[in-house]
């Protein structure tokens, strides 16, 4: 009698570890494909992918020249927006986006550390001298947006205020046809 207890009590103790070890191998597995998804996705902040810039010749040459800010239509229909970040403004102040569009925002700072955030998204970075800050946005609906300097970069800190206004596919379309690079900058 006591003996078959015992086997019968293994046999449950090894049913309990089974299921155990099932589970702990499954949280790992998804644990895996998170970094798996966030790694591919580029969700991960900050990302593992680092992009430099030189914060010197910014205004000189390369990507963040004057002539090259704002909103480009790729050939895609994706839209690339680069801007930067200086004591105390953005550079462009006010940036034009169409709805319902895959969009890339390409900022760096040309001096300190500043912060941009774009209220009602969950665009939040910063953006820092050397280093360029890529982020995927795409905007329900038209609408503006205040993009406010979050991180304190100095004395004017408080003063640095940018705005995002997004318009409507093929009012963004029209106005990209007779401009190479688009702000909302009067
Ligand atoms: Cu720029 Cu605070």
């Amino acid at each position: 009698m006591a003996d078959t207890d015992h086997s019968a009590g293994e046999a449950v103790a090894a049913r309990i570890e089974r299921r155990w070890a099932i589970l702990s191998v499954s949280i790992i597995g998804v644990l895996v494909g998170m970094a798996i998804f966030i790694g591919i996705h580029k969700a991960t902040m900050p990302q593992g992918r680092v992009e430099t810039s030189d914060a010197r010749t910014l205004h000189l040459a390369g990507e963040f020249v004057e002539s090259n800010l704002g909103s480009a239509l790729e050939s895609d229909g994706s839209v690339t927006v680069r801007a930067i970040g200086q004591q105390y403004s953005f550079t462009p102040q006010c940036i034009v986006v169409p709805a319902e569009t895959p969009i890339i925002l390409r900022t760096t700072s040309a001096d300190v550390v500043h912060g941009l955030l774009i209220e009602g998204t969950n665009i939040n970075t910063m953006l820092v001298p050397g280093y360029v800050a890529e982020l995927p946005i795409r905007f329900k609906a038209p609408g503006e947006h205040v993009m406010p300097c979050q991180e304190f970069c100095g004395i004017g800190h408080q003063g640095m205020w940018g705005k995002v206004k997004v318009v409507d596919k093929a009012a963004f379309a029209k106005l990209a046809a007779a401009r190479r690079r688009l702000t909302c900058v009067d």
